[in-house]
């Protein structure tokens, strides 16, 4: 069996969850191929959060090529209480998805279960399977063993 792992992150809270995601999927044996989403160019807070809110995408330097792979995981942050322009991007150019299991987490100050959903929606246009999906609280990640409980508990639900 085969994941991508498909991830934005600036300060890292999302890069964690993501790791701890695949480092659950390898010690079941499924292999991991681990993809950051970066933009052509880097925007800081104010300009990305606007774009944010305005629903534009970024301009990706590169856009995954998914294979065969039995799963998706897409972790990704909230900004401006709306779906990153990088994730626009990368959920508005996804190839058809073909009945493939999906886990998308959305992790911001608050839990945004909209954003959850309008991922959802755009994952479920594109072709996608049954969807794992949860909106987490960035603050939970300091708790002992957060990171790694969700990523079990995900993969749990998704491949069980
Ligand atoms: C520009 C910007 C806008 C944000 N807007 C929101 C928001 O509207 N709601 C929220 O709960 N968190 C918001 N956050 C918090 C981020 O979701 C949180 O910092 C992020 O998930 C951390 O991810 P990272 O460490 O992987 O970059 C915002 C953060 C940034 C930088």
């Amino acid at each position: 069996m085969q994941a991508t792992v498909v991830y934005f992150s600036v300060s890292g809270k999302n890069e964690q969850l993501a790791q701890a995601i695949s480092r659950e999927l390898d010690s079941r044996g499924i292999s991991v191929d681990f993809v950051q989403l970066v933009p052509k160019r880097r925007t800081g807070a104010t300009l990305g959060a606007l774009m944010a809110a305005l629903r534009r995408p970024a301009d990706l330097k590169d856009y995954p090529t998914l294979g065969y792979e039995d799963l998706l995981v897409l972790v990704s942050p909230v900004w401006a209480g709306a779906m990153t322009p990088a994730v626009r991007a990368f959920v508005t150019n996804l190839p058809s998805l073909g009945g493939r299991r999906v886990i998308n987490v959305v992790c911001g100050f608050h839990p945004h279960e909209r954003v959850v959903e309008s991922i959802n929606k755009k994952l479920k246009t594109r072709g996608a399977g049954p969807i794992v999906s949860r909106a987490v609280r960035t603050s939970a990640f300091e708790h002992h063993d957060y990171v790694t409980d969700i990523a079990a508990d995900l993969c749990a639900k998704a491949l069980d």
